[in-house]
Formats: C-alpha cells, structure tokens, sequence
C-alpha cells in the first residue's frame, strides 16, 4: 500500500515524510539522504548564515532539496532566504513569527511555502498568507517550540485550514506515529528528533548516543540553553533538549543565572565544543524512546513508511490483529 497524499502529489514524493529543517544539524548531506529515499529533504538554514546556507545547499548536490528559516531571524537579516531562493529549492520553510512580507517574497518567487505553527490562530494566519502546507508543531518536538500538543493541536489546524494539506510534528518518530498522523487527517509527518540521530546528521556523535540512550522522560522546555547561546528568543517559544545537571540547576533557578552567566556561558561553550553533553545541549524531544539507533536516513525514511503501511493495514491496537 503506497501512502498517496495530498503533500506527497504536490511535491512528487514516494513517502509523505519531510526532514525537519534543523538549524545546524540538517545539512546538504542529510537533505539529500531523505529525498533520495523518497521523503523530502530541508536543509536547516535556521538562524539564517548565508555561508552555511551556501555550503550545504551545494552538500546536497544533484538530490532535491527545501531549506528552512527560523523567521524573526530573517527579520534581521534577508541575505541567506535570497540566496537559498536563488538556488531554485523544492520548497522554503518559514517558521518562528507570522510575517506577511517574507511569505510574499517566497511566494512571488514561484517556491511553495512551508509554514510552521504552533497554534490554530496561527494557522489560519498562514492560510490566508500564501503556504502551500501548515506544519502543526506540538509541544512534544525536539528544539524550539510552544505549548499545545500534537494530538489535538493536528487536526483542529487540518479542519481550520482545509483544504491545504497539513503535517503533524511533534514526538513523531516511527510508522506509528506517521499512521496516527494520517488518521488526525495530516497529509504526512515532519520530523526532526529521529533524523538528529542519523549517520548524515551534523550533530555530535557523542550527542547521538546521548538521545539513543534517553528517554522522553527526560527532556525539558527551557530558556537557559538559549540563554547560554546567547540567542535572544521571542515569547512564547523556549526549546525543548535533554535534561541534564546544567538545564535542571539553572531552570530551577533563571535569577542566580543571572549573576553567573559569562561563567556559564564559557563552560557551556567548552562543553559543547569538547562534546560533553552532560553539559551541553542534545536538541530532540519527547520521542527519545522510540529512537534506539542512528543508521542511514534512508533507512529511517523506508522503515517508517514500511511501518506504517503495516499499521494503517492491521491497526496494532485492535484485537485480532
Ligand atoms: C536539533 C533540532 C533543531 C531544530 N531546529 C529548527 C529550526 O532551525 N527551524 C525550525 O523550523 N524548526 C527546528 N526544529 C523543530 C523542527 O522543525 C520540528 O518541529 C521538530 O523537530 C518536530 O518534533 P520532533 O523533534 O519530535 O520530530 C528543530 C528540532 C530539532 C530537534
């Protein structure tokens, strides 16, 4: 059984899963490791470095590729959505800000928008402003996000916005998932956590055994690791990471941070730099159970699919199956 969506029609995919565009961590290589396999690949542009941008867009070679933005980033600095549109990508993803203007630029540009929300109100204002599709993140997503949960949060955006097609993201990170998502009347999944533990992943390798070791018992949303990034996040979003010593001493207690955070931020900066994520940051997200392995992104592309079809075929949960 093929899963034949709305989102898989629109862009010509075998299976309707899209790489979350991570900032730093999706890269050309990763991009095109989930377009080949059939899914759609988005590079993590995030934070809008046009020399990053620019060298794994060419990572991805001849493979199709989107590029993600993290918008109230763009607000500052236009130069690396320009560039990545230059490169004629499959698709731009905004998220992070509702702003009419850079929407139209993607737009005008002929490229069909991704839209990130993370609320219904949200989604209809990226209905009415030109995307293509409306990812509906719940809380339950590695990195940055909000307050409402995948659940109920997906199909309450796919009836606010029909008949665009939606995906579900948020805590999705095997066929199972994928098949609840089809069943909340999602159009196919984005996901970021699983693909962060992938062979083509930029992320540390040490970081990679972090979160197949870890459980979404552990993950927590915060400030603090924003803060000892030293990136000056917009309400109402915070980032969802591994816990650890640094985040559970520093979210208990944000005003001491205050008083110590040149201090903080060094040894944060060593930690990550030397790959000791007991003190760093591993960005993923409640899915960390599921995820138990870090093989080739084509491989997770197959297997979810594979699972999926499996499932929406005989629904594990029903008796006689
Ligand atoms: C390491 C990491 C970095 C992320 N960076 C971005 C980003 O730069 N831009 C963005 O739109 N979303 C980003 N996200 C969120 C994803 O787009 C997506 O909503 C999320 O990964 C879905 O939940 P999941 O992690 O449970 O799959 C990031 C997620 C992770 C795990």
């Amino acid at each position: 059984m093929a899963l034949k969506t709305a989102f898989t029609e629109l862009f010509g995919l075998k299976h309707p899963i899209a790489l979350a565009p991570m900032a730093l961590v999706a890269g050309g290589r990763l991009a095109a490791a989930v377009s080949d396999a059939g899914g759609l690949g988005l590079i993590g542009g995030g934070y809008g470095d046009p020399e990053w941008t620019e060298r794994e867009i060419a990572a991805a070679g001849n493979s199709r590729y989107g590029v993600g933005f993290i918008t109230w980033k763009l607000q500052e600095n236009i130069r690396a959505l320009e560039l990545a549109l230059a490169a004629n990508p499959a698709s731009i993803m905004l998220s992070f800000a509702e702003d009419a203007g850079i929407a139209r630029r993607v737009s005008d540009a002929g490229v069909p928008l991704i839209w990130q929300v993370q609320s219904v109100e949200q989604a209809r204002f990226a209905r009415d402003h030109g995307a293509a599709v409306i990812v509906a993140q719940g809380s339950e997503a590695g990195g940055h996000g909000a307050a409402r949960a995948t659940l109920p949060l997906v199909p309450a955006v796919v009836d606010a916005v029909a008949p665009i097609p939606v995906l579900a993201a948020g805590g999705i990170a095997d066929g199972r998932g994928l098949a609840a998502a089809l069943m909340l009347g999602a159009a196919g999944i984005l996901a970021g956590s699983r693909f962060y533990a992938s062979a083509e992943a930029l992320s540390h390798p040490a970081a990679k055994q972090k979160l197949v070791a870890a459980s979404g018992d552990h993950t927590l949303r915060s400030s603090v690791f924003d803060r000892l990034r030293r990136i000056d996040w917009p309400r109402p979003y915070d980032i969802r990471t591994l816990a650890n010593p640094v985040l559970a001493r520093w979210d208990a207690d944000p005003d001491g941070l205050s008083g110590v955070i040149d201090a903080e931020i060094a040894a944060f900066e060593t930690a990550r730099d030397s790959g000791d994520f007991d003190h760093a940051a591993v960005i993923a997200g409640e899915a960390a159970d599921l995820i138990n392995d870090a093989p080739p992104a084509g491989e997770l592309v197959a297997r979810m699919a594979a699972e999926a079809e499996a499932a929406l075929a005989r629904p594990p949960g029903l008796l006689g199956n």
